[in-house]
């Protein structure tokens, strides 16, 4: 069979700045929450790689725009670094910054790749955790500002933004399960963080709009399809879809819809568990919504009633869900993560009828490998069958949702260089293209880079 998109698709990759320019505390930089971490801690990291050993796109970015041409890309995203722009989060601009930025950009754009911004991808500056964080309403006009100051400067060439990426992940990693710093457990702080993010996000889209500048913003959300373990069990049932609330539901509904989703309001209202809010930011949170939705699709959530007593239970209500892999499913042998390729599927369609058909497109959908080295050929390539596997498999059932009406833009791949991978460093590797850590960051471009380069120049592939 062949799978044709529609013309003009948005074919490329997606990265972070944290996770791929290196340079963590030089040329101006100021300090992130991820510098703090590990300089505090350096054996949380895997082989205790920290931030500061990213691949050094810093240094390396115009071959590495050529790399991304030569696979294909016509678009690519990646973040601006708060901490490197504004070193102490708010005041004084790094010009070594808008010059790395500004030059970067450029080069994207003359090599025809789009340049996709993301504002936050989980690199608070340090300055900004010690004043609060999300938790802090100074902080949320501290952001406004950044986001701001980024479009001053690069709005007349960037035409698609994103306010966030994946913005359950600070609230779960930073206080709840302690894999984010500050390392806090505490569910009523969880859900501050929470609102204080859509806050900031809301803040940043309505700024951008009454700017009038030519182009698009929206947010980036990892969506996690929540189904029950046993759909004949009325209370896997609910649980799933409290799952779903909260996992999902919490970011999309004030996203495209301008509201919170009411069981999950009304979940924390029983626990005593509100933020501070006020009936005016509820209004700007009505008004302003997004006009484009990145989803980064990984893998769903099997969902049981709780049965038992978890870790978890000190910051989650005793009757909650739990989350179970499913043994009987394909699992990603490296990562341990189930693969389930109808799962980005089932998040188009619940787009599609759920929430206006809104522009959207796969911003994130990849494969984590641990040891990938013993896929090298004699010619010194890694030959990652498993991962063209993997994407041609999830291109598939994107394909099929944009036959059934949904109003998809594009694919993009998690990554394109290997790159850093927060407390995981470089233990499992993501990209179409291999960076050797043991020879200055040396690129090679993976079998699955030739085969996408391919399937960008036919606009799909044949099975
Ligand atoms: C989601 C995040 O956006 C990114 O930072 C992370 O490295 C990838 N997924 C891979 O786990």
């Amino acid at each position: 069979m062949n799978y044709k998109f529609p013309a003009d698709f948005w074919w490329g990759s997606a990265a972070s700045g944290a996770q791929t320019e290196g340079i963590a505390t030089g040329d101006g930089k100021g300090e992130s929450i991820w510098d703090r971490w590990y300089s505090n801690d350096p054996s949380v990291f895997f082989n205790e790689v920290g931030p500061d050993q990213a691949s050094r796109v810093y240094e390396m970015y115009k071959e590495d725009v050529k790399l991304m041409k030569e696979i294909g890309h016509n678009s690519y995203r990646t973040s601006i670094q708060w901490s490197r722009l504004i070193p102490e989060g708010r005041g004084k601009v790094n010009p070594d910054a808008v010059a790395f930025y500004n030059s970067y950009i450029d080069e994207l754009i003359e090599n025809d790749i789009e340049p996709f911004i993301c504002l936050y991808h989980f690199d608070m500056p340090m300055a900004m955790q010690e004043i609060g964080g999300w938790e802090s309403k100074e902080v949320v006009e501290a952001y406004l500002e950044f986001a701001k100051t980024c479009f001053e400067l690069f709005g007349d060439r960037v035409k698609k933004w994103f306010t966030h990426n994946e913005p359950i992940v600070p609230v779960e990693g930073g206080y709840l399960y302690q894999f984010h710093y500050p390392l806090v457990v505490d569910m009523k702080r969880a859900v501050q963080v929470a609102y204080h993010e859509t806050l900031a996000s809301v803040k940043t889209i309505k700024a951008y709009h009454e700017a009038g500048y030519d182009g698009e913003i929206g947010i980036i959300l990892n969506l996690t399809p929540s189904y029950p373990r046993n759909e004949e069990d009325p209370e896997d049932v609910k649980a799933a879809q409290l799952a779903d609330g909260f996992f999902n539901r919490s970011f999309l509904e004030p996203a495209i819809n301008g509201v919170f989703p009411a069981d999950i309001v009304e979940l924390i209202t029983e626990l005593d568990l509100l933020p501070d809010y006020t009936e005016e930011e509820l209004d700007l949170i009505k008004a302003n919504t997004i006009d484009l939705l990145g989803i980064n699709y990984y893998q769903p959530r099997r969902i049981k009633k709780k049965e038992s007593k978890s870790e978890y239970d000190s910051v989650m209500p005793d009757d909650y869900f739990d989350n179970y892999v499913w043994p009987e499913r394909k699992m990603n042998p490296y990562r341990g993560w189930e693969i389930y390729e109808k799962g980005i599927y089932d998040c188009l369609i619940n787009i599609r009828d759920n929430y206006g058909n809104i522009p959207c497109f796969i911003s994130e959908n990849g494969m984590g490998v641990e040891g990938e080295e013993k896929y090298i050929n004699e010619e010194g390539r890694i030959d990652d069958d498993y991962r063209i596997e993997f994407v041609s498999d999830h291109l598939k059932y994107v394909h099929q949702a944009i036959q059934e009406g949904c109003n998809v833009k594009g694919y993009h791949m998690w990554t394109c260089m290997d790159n850093w991978s927060w407390t995981n460093a470089y233990k499992n590797r993501y990209g179409f293209i291999a960076v050797d850590l043991e020879d200055n960051r040396k690129r090679t471009i993976k079998k699955s880079g030739y085969w996408y380069k391919e399937v960008v120049a036919n606009n799909g592939f044949d099975d």
